[in-house]
Order: C-alpha cells, then structure tokens, then sequence
C-alpha cells in the first residue's frame, strides 16, 4: 500500500487508488449512497436483477457463481436464490480485497439458502486474479462470472479490458460473464448522484484521507480538502477529486512520502465511467469477451450484459 500511495501522489497527475475507499467507515457511507435519492446506480441494477437473474441463471446454465469485487454481497442473493432453485449442490465463490466482508456476507446467504456453499477467495483484483483458477469448472453445470455494480467504471481503457482478459484466462467458453454496466445518460442526473444534498459522497471521498493517514502513519487535516465530482463529457466519466483548501505539506511516514499541495491543487480519487453499448463490447472485445445479451433498463439508466470468453475463428 505504501509504495502504491507514494507513486500515485508524487506524480503528476496526483491520485489515490479508489479501492482504499472501503475501510469499515467507508464502507458504512458507501451504503448510505446507495440509499440516496440521487445515487440511481444501486437501484437501478437491482430492479434489473428482481426482473432478470432467474432467465440468466437458467440460461448460462450455472452452477457456481463467482463474484468478482463481491464487497458485501448487496445483490447477490437475487443471483444465489437462482443459483439454489435450479442445483442440488450450488456454490458461490466471492472474491474480494476484505476478509470481513467475505466471511459477513457469506453468514448472511448461508441463513437464507443452507445448501449453498462457500468458497471465499481474498485477493486484490489487480494482480491476484490467478487464485481464483483453483476453483476448477464443475463438471456438471457452467460458472457464471458477475461483476456488479459498475465497478468496471472504476478502471480506464486500459485496466477494463486487462481486468477481462484475466477473467476471460480462466473462463472456459461454457462459462458466461454478466457485467453491470452504468449508462451515459443526461449530464445532469450524473452531476447530482455524485454531489448529493445530504452530503454523503462527500464524506465518503474525504474519508480516504483518514484512511491513509492511520495506514501510513500521517496526519492530514480533512477540513483543508474540498470534495469535487464532475461528470467529464468528451472522456464519458465522472471524475472525483480533493480539492487542496489552502497551501499546506502531507506527510506519509510509512509511505516514505511528505509532498507540498499548493491551493486549488487537485488529487483525483475515482474515475467512474459511462458505457453506451458500443463502448461496452469495444470493452469486451478488447478482454477476450463477446456480447451475447444487452439488458437495459427502460430509462436507459443502466443495463446488464452478458458475455462469454470470445470464440476463435480458424481463418
Ligand atoms: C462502487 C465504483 C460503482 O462509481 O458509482 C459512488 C463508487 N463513488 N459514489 C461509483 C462511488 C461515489 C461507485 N462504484
């Protein structure tokens, strides 16, 4: 982690990994936005999967579930339920950066479906993707692949489609990847769902900074940072930012790092992107993934997709 931070804030342009967002704090808040009025991106996938997951489920065939970034297994149970009507014997395998929200969400599906079992792989999807290749393809039935939540949205156009390709590595091509993908959509409704009223996401984005300093060893004054979300067109993405309040040093001693913010400077915390279909099987194709099922919601909000591991042609 120290190394990571110290690269990210010493180069221009300065960022943080989103990923350091979801301390138990900042997991607590990142519920609350997906409760606010603004913040359509939970809702929305999750009216899609009430309405979908049984037919994708029967469809893919599957019998275990792998769900990348499972977090805290928010929607997963419309997927499990389905999961559970249709096997004698189905599996879930949550992959995730934090043991905790393994092991809790893991209590939670195992209450309500007893048969279900649970294989919990911990690692970062950044680089430990491999672990997740010693959960062999069941011999009868199909592994449905999950990514929710539009996390996607989180890496540029050069992370998603590495982050496919790994997915696409250890697929085999019964195998079915579902995708939930935030849509472009009027810039307006964008700006408000990352600068809600109530001020939550912007908590949530200063929150970073606490937890950085009590990882890294370091003080950081959160009251000289200004939160910053905007929707930037001509890159289809929302861009979020610290904003530097006033001249002042930040000092990561474990990271090795001390570094002068001038006043207005910015560090970008989050990407999160916007797909249209086309920017989504460009996405696709460019990890070894074709399209099979577009499933937009009726106000275009967002859509899930379904995918498999592209088939090679012999010319
Ligand atoms: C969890 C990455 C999908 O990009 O909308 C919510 C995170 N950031 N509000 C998103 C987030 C600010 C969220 N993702």
């Amino acid at each position: 982690m120290g190394r990571e931070v110290r690269a990210g804030l010493s180069r221009p342009p300065r960022s943080i990994s989103p990923k350091y967002f979801y301390d138990a704090e900042g997991s607590k808040l990142f519920d609350a936005i997906c409760d606010l009025p603004e913040y359509y991106v939970t809702r929305s996938e999750r009216a899609l999967l009430e309405e979908h997951a049984d037919s994708i489920v029967g469809l893919a065939g599957a019998r275990a579930l792998v769900e990348i970034g499972s977090g805290m297994a928010r929607k997963t149970a419309l997927l499990t339920k389905a999961l559970c009507d249709r096997n004698a014997s189905p599996i879930y395998i949550p992959f995730d950066i934090a043991p905790e929200a393994i092991d809790e969400s893991a209590r939670v599906l195992l209450d309500s479906h007893p048969r279900l079992r649970v294989r919990g792989v911990v690692g970062d999807f950044g680089h430990d993707f491999g672990r997740l290749a010693i959960h062999a393809p069941p011999a009868d039935g199909t592994r449905l692949f999950a990514f929710l939540g539009s996390t996607i949205g989180n890496l540029d156009e050069e992370a998603a489609p590495a982050l496919l390709r790994s997915i696409s590595a250890i697929m085999v091509p019964a195998d079915r990847f579902l995708l939930g993908i935030d849509l472009v959509k009027d810039s307006s409704l964008l700006n408000a769902a990352y600068n809600d009223a109530q001020g939550v996401t912007a908590a949530f984005n200063k929150n970073v900074l606490r937890v950085l300093a009590r990882e890294l060893d370091g003080e950081i004054d959160e009251a000289a940072f200004e939160h910053l979300a905007f929707y930037n067109e001509p890159l289809q993405r929302i861009e979020m930012h610290l904003v530097s309040a006033r001249a002042q040093t930040m000092t990561l001693r474990a990271a090795d790092l001390r570094i002068e913010l001038a006043a207005g400077e910015r560090i970008l915390t989050e990407i999160s992107r916007k797909f249209t279909r086309a920017s989504t099987e460009r996405t696709l194709a460019g990890g070894g993934m074709e399209l099979l099922e577009w499933i937009p919601d009726a106000l275009g909000m967002f859509a899930l997709c379904v995918a498999r591991k592209a088939v090679l042609r012999k010319a």
